[in-house]
């Protein structure tokens, strides 16, 4: 089964608190939602594999580290744009590949309009971003696209997630480790995330009206 792995921390639990404000505006939450992908990603990129580099330093020469392998950054739109910058300066060396998914609001079922992975290069080690893990089947759709293309290790990054989600998640791909800031308390009848934050892409957007 997958680990799911919450980053605890003072920083963290802080600016989650101000996210799910009704009252933060959309710059603020923006800026929130990037930061909070930097410091999870920092957990999640922990066991990435890393090789012996030669290096000169001004005094000396020594054996240090290097990113081993070819990342990329997945981001489902709209909402898992916002955590691409934030993780992207800690990972400058990704590639990052947009795949569009929309919920059908009555059926909550995840609808796919785009997808940008190069057929013929595959990279083995993705992070999934999105915020919102709520009944999963946005990160099960494109995590079955991500296999599909050719991906060994997938990650989910995300802030806050659904007990739901996550079970749903972890049975149709036990292989991905999940990480997040919170495991809220359950979904709503419209498949929202409560407490949570609201809609994550609206309210980045301002396209909540
Ligand atoms: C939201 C969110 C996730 C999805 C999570 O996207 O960003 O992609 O819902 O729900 P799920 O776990 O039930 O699939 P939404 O459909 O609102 O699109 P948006 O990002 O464009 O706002
Ligand atoms: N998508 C969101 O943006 N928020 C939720 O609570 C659930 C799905």
């Amino acid at each position: 089964m997958s680990n799911v792995t919450i980053t605890n921390h003072p920083l963290i639990e802080h600016k989650l608190s101000i996210l799910r404000d009704v009252n933060t505006n959309p710059t603020v939450f923006r800026h929130l939602v990037n930061e909070l992908g930097a410091l999870l990603c920092y957990e999640a990129t922990r066991d990435l594999p890393i090789r012996p580099v030669e290096v000169q330093t001004p005094l000396t020469a020594m054996t240090a580290y290097e990113i081993e392998e070819e990342i990329a950054l997945v981001p489902i739109l709209r909402a898992g744009l916002g955590m691409v910058d934030g993780i992207w300066d800690l990972v400058p060396n990704a590639h990052v590949f947009h795949i569009g998914f929309y919920r059908n609001e009555e059926t909550l079922q995840p609808i796919e309009y785009y997808n940008k992975l190069p057929k013929d290069h595959p990279i083995n080690i993705c992070l999934l971003l999105d915020p919102m893990l709520a009944t999963g089947g946005s990160a099960i759709a494109t995590t079955n696209i991500l296999k599909r293309w050719g991906a060994k290790k997938i990650k989910f990054v995300g802030l806050i997630g659904a007990p739901e989600g996550i079970t749903a998640l972890q049975n149709a791909h036990p292989d991905v480790d999940i990480h997040l800031a919170a495991i809220d308390e359950r979904l709503n009848e419209r498949g929202y995330i409560v407490p949570g934050l609201g809609d994550a892409g609206d309210r980045q957007f301002a396209t909540l009206f």
